[in-house]
């Protein structure tokens, strides 16, 4: 498919997914939300893509927010379903896809693009990365996710003082509170990240989805994370990657996995 504000390409069962706006720092406008969705959904649907990894265009940012020329005149019925929209076809989209998705924070990750990354799985950023919710300075609240996936990640503490400040912190003072799983040197991001997700697709992909959907549901109000564990881990037993992986083990070779 072609896209005009993103680029995808697909290596070795990983799929790249650029953000490619640089002269706006790969702001979020409608169109990159509705091409992003069409494309998480394209990948997820592909069998030669096994890990999705998410980055922006250039080298100074990562998605700095939402485009806010495009929000400017919005009365508040438009803004609740900007928000409510973009949450179902992009944040909530990305945190529930069946496949995992990295986001290699090449640089500004601020509001909408921190709540992007927060929505993906695992986070790794450049060390010249920089990231915040400066939602407040604007007279909004985080819209996209930020006020729930923020606490959850660096508790509620520090999601108070980030968002209530609407400050931005560099890539090391992420990578403290535990916003990013690591920080590597700008060059070598991309590299990095495929080193993560080659590590991942060794392995069983429907048992990846069911590890997926089995923590994401310790974040979700009326599941009980501990009840949907169970009945994924029995379901495993009924799958070819289960047998595969077993037979493997006791045999001392490498399980090649089907995704059955
Ligand atoms: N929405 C729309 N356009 C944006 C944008 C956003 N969130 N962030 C950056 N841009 C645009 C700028 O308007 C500018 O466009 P122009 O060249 O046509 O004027 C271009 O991207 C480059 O940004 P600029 O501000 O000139 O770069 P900078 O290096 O001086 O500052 C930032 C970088 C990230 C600090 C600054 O762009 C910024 O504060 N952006 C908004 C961040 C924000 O509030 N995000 C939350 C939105 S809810």
């Amino acid at each position: 498919m072609d896209y005009t504000t993103i680029l995808v390409s697909v290596q070795e069962n990983i799929a790249t997914l650029t953000i490619n706006r640089p002269t706006k720092l790969n702001a979020l406008n409608k169109e990159t939300i509705t091409e992003l969705h069409d494309a998480f959904k394209a990948l997820e649907q592909n069998s030669a893509v096994r890990v999705i990894l998410l980055t922006g265009s250039g080298e100074k940012a990562f998605v700095a927010g939402a485009d806010i020329s495009e929000f400017a005149n919005f009365s508040s019925d438009e803004g609740t379903s900007l928000a409510a929209h973009g949450q179902e076809i992009l944040f909530d989209f990305v945190q529930n896809l069946k496949k995992p998705v990295i986001a290699a924070i090449n640089g500004f990750a601020l509001g909408g693009g921190l709540e992007l990354a927060m929505a993906c799985h695992i986070r790794v950023a450049s060390d010249n990365a920089k990231m915040g919710l400066p939602e407040l300075t604007l007279g909004l609240i985080p819209g996209y996710g930020g006020t729930q996936r923020l606490p959850q990640l660096v508790g509620k503490g520090r999601a108070m003082e980030m968002i209530l400040t609407a400050g931005m912190i560099p890539a090391d003072e992420a990578l403290k509170i535990g916003l990013v799983n690591h920080v590597v040197p700008q060059p070598e991001l991309l590299t990095f990240c495929e080193g993560i997700a080659l590590k991942i697709v060794k392995n069983a992909p429907l048992a990846i989805t069911k590890a997926i959907q089995s923590i994401n549901a310790n974040f979700k109000d009326g599941e009980n994370g501990f009840e949907i564990e169970i009945n994924s881990f029995g379901a495993s037993f009924d799958t070819k990657d289960f047998k595969e992986g077993t037979a493997a083990f006791l045999e001392k070779r490498k399980a090649q996995f089907t995704g059955e």
